[in-house]
């Protein structure tokens, strides 16, 4: 009765939250199982940030509902941010559920796992354990997801550095869901990085919802740099560390002391994402976005100076209640304009409980789905345009792990986190190799091995080779 599959739904920290409890319930002797036919307790660690990943995530809760009337044994819970935004109002949808836990309680997950099998040995059913309270701290709880001795780092790892987002973007359920900012202290967090690098980690990325207000609250400025570019400068410092990120940021906490880090700290690379939502001024004031088309233009500008190579990706919202056909036009334009590399285009859906729930002049979805299509179709375009710039040229990557597709090939990043796939021997993983670009598709970027021309002659610029 303890082997478990936990589901995730939705973004990098929901992965991360699974992580954590995972080792945490490793710890408490508990298996985790990749194979959910094979587990005696499923955990969906859910997304509650549009209407379709809460669909989903009910809709896989009817189906495990299911094998628990076949198996009453079986046990399931509903863990993170649906659960926080549904509340008891679940248990009307899932009656059957076991669990359900909140985002600020995931370390309390191995505990009640324990009551619950515990209490399965005795007679007749326990009712839903249930816990979506507030907890002071908890942003401090996923943490050292490294359980056993010596166990090795991925090349990538990712650290929670917040909890929580106070910006209140009228769209966004988000605040309900993972509740108002709170910042784990910076010496934790270089320790944790530390250990993850001492254990093969090349690459770190820095999770929260909104990490460009890091620590704005509890720790001072210093010499005119935020928490968070001081928290982005101690880190660069880790000599083993060969690239730093962070998602996701807000464009407004792109103060000059952020910009001058791309030009400053070369781990950044040559990559940030810049959630832009929308184009038009009118729908950004509706959304409650602080800054305008200009003023994100003027911060684009702003840091191609600083890094010239900057690949930009970014957030988009089609359909917002009110989006005229001129609002979208000033997206498209923009779009363009900036020429994103990569973006992530989603249809708005109404959250409830949000104020632009409350909008007047909703889009109808056959309009939003045309909104979106034209987007992804410029998308395509530029970015593969921007790929096939880049054939011929030798790219530094950081050899990740083996190509999911075509198996026996290796997978890295480029500076721009572009995928790159090339042949090369396993020992390379973890390592910076140059990689000359042979071929390339919208998604991802196809090379060979280069040779150094000679040992400690190792650059990688976007310069065409002759
Ligand atoms: N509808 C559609 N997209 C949304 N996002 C957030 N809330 C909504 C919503 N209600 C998008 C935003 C955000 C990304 C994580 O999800 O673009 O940046």
């Amino acid at each position: 009765m303890n082997r478990v599959h936990i589901k995730t739904y939705g973004c990098q920290m929901n992965a991360r939250d699974s992580e954590a409890v995972a080792a945490l319930l490793r710890e408490r002797g508990y298996a985790i199982v990749a194979d959910e036919a094979e587990a005696d307790i499923v955990l969906l660690n859910t997304c509650a940030i549009r209407d379709l990943a809460e669909q989903r995530a009910i809709g896989k809760g009817h189906h495990l509902a299911k094998r628990k009337r076949r198996n009453p044994r079986f046990l399931f819970g509903v863990l993170g941010c649906m659960a926080q935004n549904r509340g008891l109002e679940l248990l009307d949808r899932l009656p059957d559920l076991d669990l359900l836990v909140g985002t600020q309680k995931f370390h309390r997950v191995p505990d009640y796992l324990d009551q619950l099998t515990a209490a399965g040995r005795g007679s007749g059913r326990p009712a839903t354990l249930v816990d979506l309270e507030a907890e002071e701290g908890s942003q401090n709880t996923i943490r050292d997801h490294f359980t056993a001795e010596g166990e090795e780092s991925p090349v990538t790892a990712y650290v929670s550095i917040m909890q929580g987002c106070n910006m209140n973007c009228t769209f966004c359920i988000v605040p309900k869901t993972r509740g108002p900012e709170r910042s784990r202290p910076p010496d934790e967090i270089v320790r944790e990085a530390e250990e993850l690098v001492a254990r093969g980690a090349r690459e770190i990325t820095l999770l929260g919802q909104i990490v460009t207000s890091y620590g704005r609250r509890e720790f001072p400025a210093v010499g005119g740099k935020t928490p968070f570019v001081q928290l982005l400068e101690r880190l660069h410092g880790i000599p083993e560390l060969a690239r730093l990120r962070f998602t996701s940021p807000h464009p407004s906490g792109f103060k000059r002391d952020l910009v001058a880090a791309f030009r400053e700290l070369p781990k950044l690379g040559h990559y940030v994402h810049l959630p832009v939502q929308s184009g038009a001024n009118t729908v950004l004031r509706a959304m409650h976005r602080p800054y305008t088309r200009e003023s994100y233009l003027r911060l684009v500008e702003d840091l191609r100076a600083a890094q010239p190579e900057l690949w930009i990706s970014t957030d988009i919202i089609v359909g917002f209640p009110g989006e005229t056909d001129e609002d979208f036009a000033a997206t498209r334009e923009l779009f363009t304009t900036v020429g994103f590399e990569m973006a992530y285009i989603f249809k708005y859906s109404t959250r409830t409980g949000t104020p632009a729930a409350e909008l007047p002049g909703p889009v109808p979805e056959e309009v939003k789905e045309a909104r979106n299509q034209e987007l992804l179709a410029l998308l395509e375009r530029r970015s593969l345009a921007r790929h096939r710039e880049l054939i011929g040229t030798t790219q530094e990557v950081l050899v990740e792990g083996p190509a999911k597709r075509p198996a026996g090939r290796l997978m890295g990043r480029n500076r721009g986190y572009r995928k790159v796939v090339f042949d090369g021997p396993e020992e390379l993983l973890g390592r910076l190799v140059p990689v000359r670009i042979t071929r390339a598709t919208v998604a991802t970027l196809e090379g060979e091995l280069a040779e150094p021309a000679a040992p400690g002659e190792l650059t990688f610029s976007s310069q065409r080779s002759a």
